[in-house]
């Protein structure tokens, strides 16, 4: 099957000073369409930092990435911003949510730099809140939800584009084991839905759900 992500041996380094970090080293991985994902790996491996190429969040000093077959690292910041506006969903370990906006405004987000007509937001946003089963909190602001609850409403604001990718750095690292597991019962759920999902985690009962593990060390696929 074709290829829905290609990384051909990408390396990233970063300017500290006058010295260097390299933070990835001739990574070269394949996922297709529909799959599933664990990154694991110790501390400063590079885990994030994959993450974020993957999710065109950064560009990679080195190698090729292709999403769909397309060369997408040396496209001007306008057009990656699109591409991941459509096409990707992220979730972070600290959720992101704005403190000031309900939970139906802060999964509304994606769309306002989206090509989403604006008719049709009230009802993706009620899909993705019933998804994740928060459409009870809809008008409850961020400091008012548990910490399973701020993330599955970090999961629907993810979804609301229907993007192909989720990708998920340590979506359960700041919730207790049984929380956790909930967490990770709606990511896996919208994977067996047919989404490729992409979860960096220190979490072994997380990755074990995966289809493939990945594992990094100093930059590099073990
Ligand atoms: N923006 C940055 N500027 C400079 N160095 C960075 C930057 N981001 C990451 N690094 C460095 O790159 C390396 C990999 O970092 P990364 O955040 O990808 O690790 P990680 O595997 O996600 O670690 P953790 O499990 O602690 O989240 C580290 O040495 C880190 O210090
Ligand atoms: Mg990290």
């Amino acid at each position: 099957m074709a290829s829905l992500v290609e990384l051909k041996s990408v390396g990233k380094a970063f300017p500290r000073g006058a010295v260097e970090v390299t933070a990835l080293r001739e990574v070269s991985l394949s996922i297709t369409a529909g799959e599933s994902v664990a990154v694991m790996g110790p501390s400063g491996s590079g885990k994030s930092t994959l993450l974020g190429i993957l999710g065109c969040l950064d560009r990679p000093t080195r190698g090729q990435y292709l999403l769909e077959g397309r060369e997408v690292s040396s496209l001007p910041d306008a057009q990656l911003s699109a591409l991941r506006n459509r096409r990707i969903g992220f979730v972070f370990q600290s959720f992101h949510l704005i403190p000031q906006l309900t939970v139906a405004e802060n999964v509304e987000t994606p769309l306002l730099y989206g090509e989403v007509p604006e008719r049709e937001w009230a009802d993706r946003v009620r899909a993705c809140l019933e998804k994740v089963g928060l459409d009870h909190r809809s008008s409850h602001r961020p400091s008012e939800l548990s910490g399973g609850e701020a993330q599955r409403a970090a999961i629907a604001r993810a979804l609301v584009t229907e993007p192909q990718i989720l990708l998920a750095d340590e979506p359960t690292g700041n919730l207790d084991t049984a929380t956790g597991e909930e967490v990770a019962d709606v990511l896996w759920g919208l994977h067996r839905e047919g989404r490729t999902v992409v979860v960096v985690t220190h979490n072994e009962s997380l990755a074990g759900r995966a289809q493939r593990l990945v594992r990094l060390r100093d930059g590099r696929i073990e």
